[in-house]
């Protein structure tokens, strides 16, 4: 590849030579074949990304996508040579604008996280270095896939809901969001245009339980109402209020939390290391994505979160994400919940 802007250069010094001469015409027609082998090279890479991600467009949209396919790409290249402390790859959203990716993927009202109150009790520690739920036992379900619908919220719900349930009863359950994208209007959540983990445990109190996900499959859009069973329960709902120590606190000696926070464009395309971003806000009026903090550790003096994100295994590592802990990153602290378990 390294002759290609070499090839380039040479060119672009003759190009200017008089078509009129032999060598003009040379140069010119070879000009014409190079970039033909260029955009081949930048076509064959997304092509092959389109197999992998098993995508396939009209022919109008196909130039299109490759258009912002290979802006996508200049931008994780560009972050990646740079000096990052997380790095940025393709994957199934390589062929979206940010634009796009937040119409479909994020929440898209603004959330009222307000409406929460902290009352999580810390205890003083100390806390260990580190905490892993997925390999303390069996309590974390498989990273899940909301598809395109701002559904972010019921996966983190379920997510620590299913842990919660595990932790207490060993019984590792996989529940149904599509229960909280239908059914859990009149707690301020409004299906695939987003919700909060933390209203979604007060329908689930309400309602006194939630299905299974076998008994009320995921469809990624909204559909009718189902007849409610009891499976998983609990007793009452706790949240942090901008309190990350408590979110510490609560992950290190109970179980797994759900938070909200910003999603800015960089994140799309996240891949590896440790997410930091100076461009995220960190109030809860911009939360626009909900997930699963799992466990915590700390690398080259990096604190550092491990969350359980729902936008399959394809993203990121294998589906989760390291998030800088202890500065309330990108509002990540403003409003965390997790529910208590019946026993
Ligand atoms: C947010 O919640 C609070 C407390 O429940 C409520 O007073 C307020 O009206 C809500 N705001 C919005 C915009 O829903
Ligand atoms: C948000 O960030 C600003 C600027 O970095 C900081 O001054 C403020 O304390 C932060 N607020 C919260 C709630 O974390």
């Amino acid at each position: 590849m390294l002759f290609l802007p070499v090839l380039f250069a040479v060119l672009y010094q003759v190009h200017t030579l008089p078509l009129h001469t032999e060598e003009g015409k040379f140069f010119n027609q070879l000009l014409t074949l190079s970039f033909f082998f260029f955009f081949h090279v930048h076509e064959y890479l997304f092509k092959s990304w389109m197999s992998q991600y098993d995508k396939n467009y009209e022919i109008n949209e196909y130039y299109q996508r490759l258009q912002i396919f290979l802006d996508n790409k200049k931008k994780i290249e560009r972050h990646n040579a740079g000096n990052h402390k997380f790095s940025m790859g393709l994957n199934p959203f390589s062929d979206m604008t940010f634009a796009e990716f937040k119409k479909s993927y994020l929440l898209t009202e603004p959330q009222n996280c307000s409406a929460t109150r902290g009352n999580h009790l810390s205890s003083n520690g100390p806390y260990p270095d580190m905490i892993d739920w997925r390999t303390k036992g069996n309590y974390v379900t498989n990273v899940k896939n909301q598809g395109a619908c701002g559904s972010c919220w019921t996966f983190s719900t379920t997510g620590c809901l299913e842990s919660v349930t595990a932790i207490a009863t060993g019984k590792l359950l996989q529940l149904a969001e599509q229960q909280l994208v239908d059914c859990a209007g009149a707690f301020d959540n409004h299906g695939c245009n987003g919700g909060l983990p933390s209203h979604a445990f007060e329908y689930i109190m309400y309602n006194k339980g939630l299905m299974t996900e076998l008994d009320y499959p995921y469809t990624a859009k909204v559909s009718i109402l189902l007849f409610q069973l009891l499976f998983s329960r609990f007793i009452h709902k706790v949240v942090t209020f901008y309190d990350e120590m408590g979110m510490v606190d609560a992950v290190a000696r109970l179980n797994p939390v759900s938070f909200a926070y910003e999603v800015t464009s960089d994140f799309m395309h996240y891949k590896d290391g440790i997410y930091t971003s100076t461009v995220c806000h960190n109030t809860t009026d911009m939360v626009n994505h909900a997930v699963l903090a799992v466990g915590y550790a700390e690398q080259n003096g990096t604190p550092y979160w491990i969350v359980k994100n729902s936008w399959g295994t394809y993203w990121g590592i294998n589906g989760y994400f390291y998030i800088e802990r202890g500065k309330n990153m990108c509002g990540l602290a403003a409003c965390s919940s997790y529910p208590l378990p019946l026993v």
